[in-house]
């Protein structure tokens, strides 16, 4: 059965702490979805470590849109959530229900995420309103990076930290049904997390939030340039590809690779024939 926004909810109501990785294709997908997660994000971080972009601003919806779908069609039980990219929503509410809905029709999503906190707040409202799930992102957006640049947000003085607590409270209010944390201070994700009713997702945020995410090809160890204190490596995905690369093009040099077990003969009529 599919995750609910509701089942989300009562995570954080049971006191139970959650996972999301993001996915940007198919098989990456299906492993996810396999190992039980119960939320997928299809970030715009594609723009990094799929297209080897430096910014997400470059993201089109069309790319957003070509990835959620595979995604969605790999993800049998996550909710799949997809990432509205840069000026998507930013421009009107109008714009941001037109370009939420093509989530929904056209890529198979099952909600939204989209950063920004007090400003964004009667955005979030016309999605949630018309029936669309709203996924916050607050903190560190990277979007905004060329305006707030690359850093934690909320830790130079009591007013910025202030600035996070109203971001965080406004994309509840306006009817989010969780909010990403991203490179909040430890102490301020713990208060946000505990003031909030809705469930906190961190990343870089600290151990205190009610989920964690992180980027699938960081943590996989598939993408190994421009990694951030907040990444944990679980596995060195690019060094067994390195290994089994090299071994494939070494064994066809040799003459290994293929053998007869890796093809169909011929009869021995037809090559009686022939
Ligand atoms: O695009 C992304 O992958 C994200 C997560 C880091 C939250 O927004």
């Amino acid at each position: 059965m599919r995750t609910t926004i509701h089942d989300i909810q009562s995570y954080k109501e049971r006191g139970e702490r959650f996972s999301v990785l993001t996915a940007y294709d198919y098989a990456t997908a299906r492993v996810i979805d396999e190992c039980g997660l119960p939320v997928i994000l299809v970030g715009d971080s594609l723009a990094n470590v799929m297209h080897g972009e430096d910014s997400t601003v470059s993201v089109t919806m069309d790319d957003m849109l070509h990835h959620t779908r595979v995604v969605a069609r790999g993800a049998a039980n996550a909710l799949v959530v997809g990432d509205m990219p840069f000026m998507s929503f930013q421009t009107s509410p109008q714009d941001a229900l037109r370009n939420a809905a093509r989530f929904l029709q056209e890529a198979r999503a099952q909600a939204v995420k989209l950063e920004g906190g007090e400003v964004m707040a009667e955005t979030i409202r016309t999605l949630v309103e018309r029936g669309i799930p709203v996924m916050g992102h607050i903190g560190f957006t990277p979007q905004s990076e060329f305006q707030i640049g690359r850093r934690y947000q909320g830790r130079r003085t009591a007013d910025d930290a202030r600035r996070v607590l109203r971001d965080a409270q406004a994309v509840q209010d306006a009817g989010a049904f969780s909010v990403v944390l991203e490179l909040v201070p430890e102490q301020l994700s713990h208060m946000i997390t505990e003031r909030l009713v809705i469930p906190t997702i961190g990343i870089g945020s600290g151990p205190h939030c009610d989920g964690q995410v992180q980027v699938v090809s960081d943590m996989l160890g598939i993408v190994t340039d421009h990694i951030g204190r907040h990444v944990k490596r679980y596995a060195d995905i690019a060094d067994v590809m390195r290994s089994a690369v090299t071994a494939y093009a070494q064994e066809v040099r040799d003459g290994v690779f293929p053998t007869a077990d890796h093809t169909r003969p011929l009869s021995q009529d037809i090559l009686n024939d022939l």
